[in-house]
């Protein structure tokens, strides 16, 4: 377990869980990459890399060795000049023009535990025997860059990290060209692709493909991580299910552009990258100076996908997310934007929030609107102060008000943005990312703010602590509603203007650092048009982001099943909105409506004022009931049953870490007219164990509901949807 070097044979094995990574200083003090996959105990070194002679048009690069080509070197961060015309890790462009870097190895260290990466969100461990580091220093001693390749192995997760950190130590200035955060080549092609794409309003929908030949990439040039594309991709085995067949998933540890890519060469091997997006990026290391990359989390999974998803939840909800909020359960909120839209006033928020106190709802979050002259999108982002005339007593009497019916106060922001009406825009034109001489081009009429200025940051820290120091606020959504354009910094040198949007990242992160943690106490959910920004990166300062802007059940099976591929239950905000529905139209029941919210952070998005009677009753059933089981859900392992991308039917449940707790959830979208008998079969029980369905006195045996299955009862109608609680009996 752990790390291991072997000196005589120059091989790192590297172990996690379940895992063996392994590499190889070869010939020439190239770094080869050798193995990554199920753990192998004890490995024949002379078994793990096996090179053959190539033509000339793979040039042979050593001295030594005669059928070393770099261009089929399996290699762990490959360059690019110097015969290798695979996709390369990095590029890095000398001051007389040449891009040709040759890394060799030089050194290395391994130690227990996991550093934090300087400025950037990362995975952590709580005690250093979690897990063990290995960092090795590769130079190019012709200009004197040092490239430290970091890799961390969890004892307990089969999780592998990656990041690297470039070093000037010459004489010259370097300017980096391209800095992914890992490469790893497969010995074959014979794989899927999987990703999640989407657009707003149906972020993550999954997409498998088969590897072809040549380079297959999804990518954000969007300035944040983007609701097109998921910094995450897959490779699964030909054979790989939910439950069977190797998986590899990769995810970057970042909000803002990215590349995520799988190359297929001549040979049929297969490189994987992923990194910051090299498109419109560059980064000036004068004499001395470093560069970080985001990491990137390695997943490896020999049992289907469903492990790997549960692999990142596990990881993610306690390594990644901190806080106080952590391992808490979440409250069951009301939020009033689909209720009231711009359109509200203190006595209507009080009205909701008062229906709310008697259904049972624990938070009330004031959404957009409350500030500035705010009646509808184009104007007063940037003027965080309260608009009296919707809220005459102000902010704080409001939340007191709230907090006095017996219910905690939420605040939207969207602190990085800055109306062209709005008088922080008139007092400084120059804070929003712009170039010279060019129109700036207004999305939802906003600017955004250039956060790789000091200034701005500053301000936004301020703007934002002051009304979170006076008014009692418990949760705070910071939302971020469109992508940038024109990026470019009043205040970078012209060599550094290509820095400007990753400089935005780390002055974003250094924002959301200081107040997360200056208000321990609020509960952060993080939103970008709904699901623009649902990264690990964010998910490290806020343990929560709302998951998309369609409320609408059916779009949401799709959604939340996408998003469980790699993030947990614990932060996908879920709400129920009215019928028709606002983005869709769909009508849709509120029982399913209610089940598709119940598989999340629970809440409510309408005017609950409007509700019927009958509505009222059945609402607090359902929040009663999820009062009983959201530390399950929230906290259990997650097991998909059956895929809405897959047919009509959609299935998902959860189950308690000692197996003696279980909530499955069953949707069938459309009614089919005289039907098959079907049977769920559910995973992840303990097969020794008997299970008692909530409401009725059937004992089943975890075998036999997982071989077996539960006959799923015939359903009337469309929407519809049934759930079973389930309780060991032992
Ligand atoms: C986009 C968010 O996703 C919505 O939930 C809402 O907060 C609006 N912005 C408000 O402008």
């Amino acid at each position: 377990m752990g790390i291991i070097y072997n000196q005589s044979t120059r091989v790192f094995h590297l172990q996690a869980a379940n895992t063996s990574y392994i590499m190889q200083v070869y010939d020439d003090g190239y770094l080869a990459h050798s193995y990554w996959g199920k753990k192998i105990n004890k490995v024949n070194e002379k078994n793990i890399l096996s090179l053959r002679g190539r033509g000339s048009f793979s040039p042979n690069t050593s001295n030594v060795n005669k059928v070393l080509t770099l261009d089929t070197l399996p290699q762990e961060y490959p360059a690019y000049g110097n015969s290798d015309f695979r996709t390369p890790a990095y590029a890095v462009q000398l001051e007389n023009g040449s891009t040709v870097t040759d890394l060799r190895y030089d050194s290395h260290r391994i130690f227990k535990g996991k550093p934090m990466l300087r400025g950037l969100p990362a995975t952590y461990v709580e005690k250093d025997d979690e897990a063990e580091t290995l960092e090795i220093i590769m130079v190019d001693r012709l200009i004197g860059l040092k490239v430290i390749l970091s890799y961390t192995a969890y004892k307990n997760f089969d999780v592998i990290t990656r990041s690297v950190r470039f070093i000037n130590r010459g004489e010259s200035k370097l300017k980096i060209l391209r800095a992914l955060s890992m490469s790893v080549d497969f010995n074959s092609s014979k794989y899927d692709f999987m990703h999640l794409y989407g657009a707003w309003a149906k972020e993550r929908h999954i997409e498998r493909r088969p590897l072809l030949n040549g380079t297959q990439s999804v990518e954000s040039r969007r300035g944040s991580s983007s609701h097109q594309h998921n910094p995450f991709i897959a490779l699964l085995s030909k054979d790989a299910t939910e439950d069977n067949g190797d998986v590899y998933g990769f995810s970057l540890v970042y909000s803002g552009s990215f590349l995520a890519q799988a190359e297929v060469d001549q040979y049929e091997t297969t490189r994987v990258s992923i990194g910051i997006n090299p498109f419109d990026f560059s980064w000036l290391l004068e004499k001395g100076e470093e560069f970080q990359t985001p990491e990137a989390v390695l997943v490896y999974s020999s049992k289907g996908i469903g492990e790997m998803s549960r692999t990142y939840h596990r990881l993610f909800r306690t390594r990644l997310c901190r806080g106080q909020f952590r391992d808490k359960t979440r409250p069951i909120l009301v939020n009033n934007w689909e209720a009231t839209y711009f359109d509200f006033n203190a006595e209507k928020i009080e009205a909701i929030a008062k229906v709310g106190k008697d259904l049972g709802i624990e938070l009330f979050v004031l959404d957009d609107g409350w500030f500035g002259k705010r009646n509808n999108d184009n104007c007063s982002l940037g003027d965080w102060v309260e608009d009296r005339r919707k809220l005459p007593n102000g902010l704080k009497d409001l939340a007191e008000r709230i907090n006095k019916l017996g219910l905690q106060f939420g605040l939207w922001f969207e602190p990085e943005m800055v109306s062209p009406d709005s008088e922080l825009y008139r007092q400084h034109p120059d804070w929003c990312l712009h170039v010279p001489n060019r129109p700036r081009t207004e999305a939802r009429n906003q600017l955004i703010l250039d956060l790789s200025r000091e200034d701005v940051c500053e301000y936004i820290i301020n703007s934002i602590s002051n009304i979170l120091k006076t008014v009692p606020i418990n949760y705070v959504k910071w939302d971020m509603n469109r992508n940038m354009t024109e990026i470019g910094s009043e205040c970078l040198p012209v060599e550094r203007q290509r820095e400007t949007a990753h400089r935005y990242m780390l002055g974003l992160y250094k924002v959301i650092d200081k107040i997360t943690s200056d208000f321990p106490h609020i509960l952060f959910e993080s939103c970008s048009g709904g699901g623009g920004r649902f990264d690990a990166g964010m998910l490290y300062y806020m343990p929560q982001t709302w998951t998309s802007d369609d409320t609408d059940a059916v779009e949401r099976l799709k959604i939340q099943y996408g998003t469980s591929i790699v993030y947990p239950v614990s932060t996908m905000g879920a709400h129920v909105s009215a019928v028709p529905n606002h983005q869709v139209g769909r009508v849709t029941p509120l029982k399913m409506r209610g089940d598709v919210a119940k598989s999340g952070n629970f809440g409510y998005e309408l005017d609950l004022t409007k509700l019927s009677e009958c509505e009222k009753e059945e609402i607090k059933v359902q929040i009663a009931e999820y009062k009983e089981i959201r530390e399950l859900i929230q906290f259990g392992d997650m097991y998909r049953l059956l895929s809405p991308f897959e047919g009509n039917e959609t299935a998902w449940m959860y189950v308690s870490e000692d197996k003696t707790e279980a909530f499955v959830a069953y949707f069938n979208v459309l009614a089919v007219p005289n039907g098959p008998i079907k049977k769920l079969t559910l995973k992840g029980l303990d097969e020794k164990k008997e299970y008692v369905i909530q409401g009725s006195k059937e004992v089943y045996g975890g075998d036999e509901l997982m071989y077996l299955g539960l006959t799923l009862p015939e359903t009337m109608g469309d929407y519809s949807s049934i759930i079973w609680r389930l309780k060991s009996k032992q």
